[in-house]
């Protein structure tokens, strides 16, 4: 692994690191409060190549590695939680599929749109009986004789699921075959049979808009499926092990906010004559934070350093995914506790922004796969036992 970035990799982190904070920043308290998706700020990103980090210049991308993707992440999600899930689940979720598994004209269609800012898109897998056993899915599609799909059925907690114009859906196609069963389709929001749910009241990450969506007689043209017919919970499986790369890098910009917040305010207030942060208790917590941010930084940089290679050389990064995102996740939990409590009462308060950076981290401990389920695909991978 090289710990030298590229050129390229410090010129997106610097791009991405000018919108989170003139953008970004100023604003994410307001939409957290407001829970409106911000779509300018949205549409800002994508002119500036930050929701197709990895697509290629033919496709409307940025053409950069899965690194410098980490690092324009860790910067996005510093500034807000819910500006970075809606650039996640753009970038490894839909681009990211598409790409690998597309067809030329479904690249050129779906994947520009998307990395252009001109286009949201989302990813639907988790129906409401179905979220960590995914291939327990109900929602159907049925080929006609004319090629075409019939889909029927609801996805459930589907981010951007509000104003996306372009999803990724997952379905059964054969009930009988268990995950190979399942194929995966480009859905149009626009058109007959697919309607939206109420948008779900939120613990955090309130700008980031998700809903139930339904499909009632959905019809797929044969040129909108993706991939084969059968292939598609290997294609989710496999999309899902960038996108998790993708909330291991948000984990990671979400706890340098809190971490960096709670060093200032260490040094800043004073208890009993001095800066709370000369009190060993406090310097406990900033050096426990420290070590957890740095392993979690570490450990992402690796995930997605693993991806490029398995992108060269072919292979699954499957568990250093999986390593960075639960290694991440909690280390977002365990450094926004800490940050708040060496904010004493103002942690507390809206006035700053430490409930926050609390109320955000724990989502990443759950979306993408829960804590348990990272163990689970780690232990698996690592024994080789089921
Ligand atoms: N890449 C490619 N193929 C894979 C794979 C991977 N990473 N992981 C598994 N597969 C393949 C297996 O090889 C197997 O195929 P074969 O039979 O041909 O070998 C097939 O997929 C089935 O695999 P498993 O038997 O391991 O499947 P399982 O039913 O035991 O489930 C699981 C495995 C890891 C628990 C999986 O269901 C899972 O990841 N669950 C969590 C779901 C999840 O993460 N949902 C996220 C929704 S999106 C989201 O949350 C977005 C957001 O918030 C913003
Ligand atoms: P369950 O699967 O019902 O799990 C409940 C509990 O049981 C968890 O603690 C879980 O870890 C544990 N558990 C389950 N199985 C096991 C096991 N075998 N061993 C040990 N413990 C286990 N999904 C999408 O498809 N697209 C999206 O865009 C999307 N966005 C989301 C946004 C938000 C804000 C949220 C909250 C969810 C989103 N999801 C999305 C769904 C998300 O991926 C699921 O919530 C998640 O995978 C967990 O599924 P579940 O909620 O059904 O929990």
């Amino acid at each position: 692994m090289d710990f030298n970035f590229t050129e390229e990799q410090l010129m997106i982190q610097d791009v991405a690191r000018r919108i989170a904070q003139e953008k970004i920043a100023p604003t994410a308290a307001e939409f957290d409060a407001s829970g409106e998706f911000p779509s300018a700020n949205i549409k800002i990103l994508g002119e500036n190549g930050l929701m197709g980090i990895e697509v290629p210049a033919e496709y409307g991308g940025a053409g950069m590695d899965p690194v410098a993707y980490v690092l324009a992440m860790i910067e996005i999600a510093e500034a807000d939680c819910a500006h970075s899930t809606i650039m996640s689940v753009n970038n490894s979720l839909f681009c990211n599929g598409i790409l690998k598994f597309g067809s030329e004209e479904q690249k050129q269609k779906y994947v520009r749109a998307i990395a252009e800012g001109e286009a949201v898109g989302a990813f639907a897998l988790t129906e409401p009986q179905s979220g960590s056993d995914a291939t327990a899915m109900r929602c159907k599609a049925v080929k006609r004789d004319d090629g075409r799909y019939v889909v029927n059925g609801k996805k459930s907690w589907i981010t951007s699921g509000p104003v996306a114009d372009y999803i990724v859906l997952f379905a059964q196609t054969d009930p009988s075959k268990g995950a190979k069963g399942i194929t995966a389709f480009m859905v149009h929001t626009d058109r007959e049979g697919f309607h939206r749910g109420k948008t779900e009241p939120k613990l955090g990450i309130r700008a980031s808009a998700t809903c139930e969506v339904e499909f009632t007689d959905y019809v797929v043209e044969p040129e909108e499926v993706l991939g084969q017919e059968g292939e598609g919970f290997k294609i989710a499986m496999g999309v899902l092990d960038a996108g998790r790369i993708g909330i291991a890098s948000q984990a990671v910009g979400l706890g340098r906010a809190a971490y960096k917040a709670a060093v200032a305010y260490s040094r800043e207030r004073k208890s009993f004559g001095q800066p709370i942060g000369s009190f060993q208790m406090i310097q406990a917590k900033i050096a426990d934070m420290k070590c957890r941010l740095d392993a979690a930084e570490l450990l992402t940089l690796r995930a997605g350093w693993a991806k490029a290679q398995a992108e060269k050389n072919g292979g699954r990064f499957s568990t250093e995914a999986a390593v960075a995102k639960l290694t991440a996740s909690e280390a977002a939990m365990f450094i926004t506790h800490a940050a708040l409590q060496v904010h004493g009462g103002m942690g507390y308060s809206k006035e700053m922004p430490l409930e926050r950076y609390f109320r955000d981290a724990k989502i990443t401990e759950i979306y993408e796969g829960t804590s348990e389920i990272q163990r689970m695909v780690i232990a698996r991978n690592e024994t080789g036992l089921r």
